[in-house]
């Protein structure tokens, strides 16, 4: 074990299709904004954000993790909005998208249980597609965005660069249901 740290975070991961929609429209929801998409490759939906974390404690995140059960669904993504103080714009959903919430609220519980910092305010599941935003913006799709999520993931966030660098440190899927 070393003494390090990694800034982590649980995310779902979109697959290659649905990566590629949604950076198409991050892409004209920045020109619309004049705000700046993020990579391609960086785009992905935050469950639960725990900030810089020991290496042993990302071990835990590791076992707490592995014990979780949870189900496939599809995520349909059909809300763009945005966060003005942060200048950030969203992709979202407008309807409520239960399997989401209880997989959050899953992971929620066992990182509180484990005394991990779990944000107290209620989560609101969005997917940046923009930051830096100049112009408010908030439309939905007539054609929603439909994701099959299959997996969870824990990713550690590497700062310095432009942008910052996600490593995925593991991955779980989840069941058929
Ligand atoms: P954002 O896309 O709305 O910025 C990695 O930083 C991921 O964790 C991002 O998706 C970011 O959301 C999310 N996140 C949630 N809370 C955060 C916080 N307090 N600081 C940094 N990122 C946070």
């Amino acid at each position: 074990m070393t003494n390090e740290s990694s800034r982590v975070f649980f995310a779902l991961w979109p697959d290659d299709a649905v990566r590629a929609a949604l950076a198409a429209l991050a892409g004209e929801v920045a020109r619309e904004t004049g705000g700046r998409p993020p990579a391609q490759s960086n785009v992905h939906l935050t469950l639960a954000f725990l900030g810089e974390q020991p290496a042993r404690r990302v071990d835990a995140l590791l076992d707490l993790a592995s014990s979780l059960g949870g189900t496939r669904f599809a995520l349909s993504l059909d809300e763009i909005g945005c966060f003005r103080r942060s200048g950030v714009a969203w992709l979202g959903a407008s309807a409520p998208q239960p399997d989401l919430l209880a997989l959050q609220m899953d992971l929620a519980l066992a990182l509180r249980h484990d005394g991990f910092p779990v944000d107290e305010r209620p989560y609101t599941p969005h997917l940046t597609l923009a930051r830096r935003i100049r112009a408010p913006i908030h439309r939905n799709l007539t054609k929603p965005i439909v994701w099959a999520v299959s997996s969870f993931a824990l990713v550690a966030s590497e700062l310095g660069g432009k942008a910052p660098t996600y490593r995925t440190l593991a991955d779980w899927p989840l069941a058929s249901s």
